[in-house]
């Protein structure tokens, strides 16, 4: 399968892509990066040796990423959409997160044990551990194969505020560098993902299959605690909760099932209003903005998604 580097800010939304990608065999994980976002940084990594106990998967290095935005504010951290350990009401024990975390610099060591363009990166967190992994290895951000962003909102509202989303908003700073450093990069908006929704069906389907016990058990709580925050927002009826960073992760290999259009983007760092607005320029002209190009989700098929 694919192999690829996860980061993660372990929420819900996160742990179901992270409990996907281990079912699912065209794409490998080799090592996680746990930052602070929806959780502050110990939370989640409490949550990310768990679930890798879960899915017995002690090889996979988990590592220790940012535990705060270039910003230099504080995280805005959203229990009320993910619980305090990023799985809904349940608490993870102490037993449950033995084992090891690696530095940040194991990245390093990381790169070195695979060839050139062996890596893909998926970053579906605040975008501070990969910038900073930028800024510190350039040799290695060189090796990376492609960079897959959950993040942005285009022509569409945001989350966090009425034009920007959480994982760019979270840190802007962050999200400039990573999309100036001079590689295209593909983006996996929330107008994309927000229609990427589990519905209680298919819910309740995986509740009941689910081969491991220990995922079964927990499903339905961290669902439904997930739903209820969604329901509890929206003005419009909604068939189940948005799976944004599952949506990122497999569109790695969803080949022509999520659509991309390349186009220059920018992310707005000024303070204001629009600060963590992205903005893109899809206007049919010759003459485009002159910001840095990438390849940004405006489509998927969700019968696919879904079914996968
Ligand atoms: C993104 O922000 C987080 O709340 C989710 O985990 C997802 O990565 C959606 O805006
Ligand atoms: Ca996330």
């Amino acid at each position: 399968g694919k192999k690829v580097l996860f980061f993660a800010d372990f929420g819900i939304d996160d742990v179901l892509a992270l409990v996907y990608a281990f079912f699912e065999e065209e794409i490998d994980i080799v090592a996680v990066v746990t930052g602070y976002g929806n959780i502050p940084r110990e939370n989640a990594k409490r949550n990310a040796l768990f679930i890798r106990s879960l899915a017995n998967a002690e090889h996979i290095p988990i590592i220790e990423g940012a535990s705060k935005p270039y910003t230099g504010k504080v995280p805005d951290y959203v229990p009320e959409i993910h619980g305090d350990y990023g799985l809904g009401p349940f608490i993870p024990s102490e037993a449950s997160q033995q084992g090891r975390i690696e530095d940040f610099h194991y990245v390093r060591t990381l790169f070195h044990q695979y060839e050139e363009d062996d890596i893909y990166v998926v970053n579906v967190g605040r975008l501070s551990s990969l910038a900073t992994f930028f800024v510190l290895y350039p040799e290695y951000r060189e090796r990376i194969k492609d960079v897959y962003i959950m993040g942005g909102a285009f022509l569409s509202p945001g989350n966090v505020t009425p034009v920007a989303e959480a994982n760019i908003h979270g840190d802007p700073y962050a999200a400039h560098f990573i999309l100036t450093v001079g590689k295209p990069m593909f983006i996996v908006p929330l107008n994309v993902t927000q229609y990427a929704y589990l519905p209680n069906e298919t819910a309740e389907y995986i509740k009941q299959y689910c081969p491991n016990p220990i995922i079964k058990q927990l499903f339905k709580p961290m669902f439904d605690y997930y739903f209820n925050f969604y329901k509890s927002k929206s003005t419009e009826p909604l068939p189940g909760p948005p799976l944004h960073d599952v949506l990122a992760l497999w569109s790695i290999i969803a080949g022509r099932s999520v659509t991309f259009n390349k186009a220059p983007v920018k992310v707005v760092t000024q303070e204001g209003e629009a600060f963590g607005q992205t903005i893109g320029d899809f206007r049919q002209v010759k003459d485009k903005a002159d910001y840095p190009a990438h390849y940004v989700a405006i489509g998927v098929d969700y019968p696919t998604f879904l079914n996968r």
